[in-house]
């Protein structure tokens, strides 16, 4: 299984510091198999060690240059960072990025060799439409991604289960992730959408699910551990 934890716009330089000290004491229980991603807000990116792998939320497609408020290669370069999450659903709807600028930034850090997690998911009155819907609105979130790099992993994050506290049925995720394992084959699927300790055992035996994609239940690292390993 894989466990990765985005923060989002949560947690500091420090408290990612601390984190990670209380998460290192418990992975040495975690199964040699099991992956373990974080991802924190780019102000906590550092050189961190232990048994994860620390990547970016975000990042502009380029080496350096002009784009205020933006990173880019050069900033992850320092940490020496080469994992990434791409296409999250809170950058598409809140910060506007279309599939024209996800591919972009897709085939850059593709380019680059990175780790590419990339988040495609659909919000609530498609799902309310029917499966066929949804599996069109997601297959539309593959255009212009090439899904079959080597180093590319899928996070299926409906959007009416991120941050509500209610994570989609078991049927649901089931369905969905079958139908996208047709498409992505052998290309690591992970869930995403309220996965928190009371469900990650049932979440976890679904077939088709290779991993979590945890927001609001990875900011305590005591929380998150929980969930590795159980
Ligand atoms: P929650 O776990 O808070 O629902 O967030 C999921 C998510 O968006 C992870 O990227």
């Amino acid at each position: 299984m894989i466990y990765a934890a985005n923060f989002k716009a949560n947690h500091t330089r420090k408290s990612t510091e601390n984190y990670i000290e209380a998460l290192n004491a418990k992975l040495g229980a975690k199964k040699a198999e099991d992956k373990v991603y974080i991802f924190p807000p780019s102000s906590a990116l550092d050189s961190y060690e232990g048994d994860f792998t620390v990547g970016a939320q975000n990042a502009y497609p380029t080496q350096n240059g002009a784009y205020t408020g933006e990173i880019a290669l050069e900033q992850l370069d320092e940490f020496d960072i080469k994992t990434i999450l791409i296409g999250h659903s809170e950058r598409r709807e809140l910060l506007n990025e279309n599939q024209e600028n996800i591919v972009e930034k897709f085939s850059f850090f593709q380019e680059q060799d990175f780790e590419i997690i990339y988040c495609i998911g659909e919000p609530l009155n498609i799902r309310e439409k029917g499966f066929e819907s949804v599996m069109q609105y997601l297959l539309a979130q593959f255009e212009g991604i090439d899904i079959t790099y080597a180093k590319l992993t899928i996070a299926y994050e409906p959007i009416w289960a991120i941050g509500t506290g209610r994570s989609a049925t078991v049927e649901e995720i089931s369905t969905t992730h079958r139908a996208l394992k047709n498409v992505i084959k052998d290309i690591p699927l992970l869930y995403g959408g309220s996965a928190k300790p009371a469900n990650i055992k049932e979440i976890a035996s679904i077939a088709g699910v290779d991993g979590v994609l945890v927001g609001s239940a990875s900011l305590d690292a005591e929380n998150f551990s929980t969930m590795i390993l159980s």
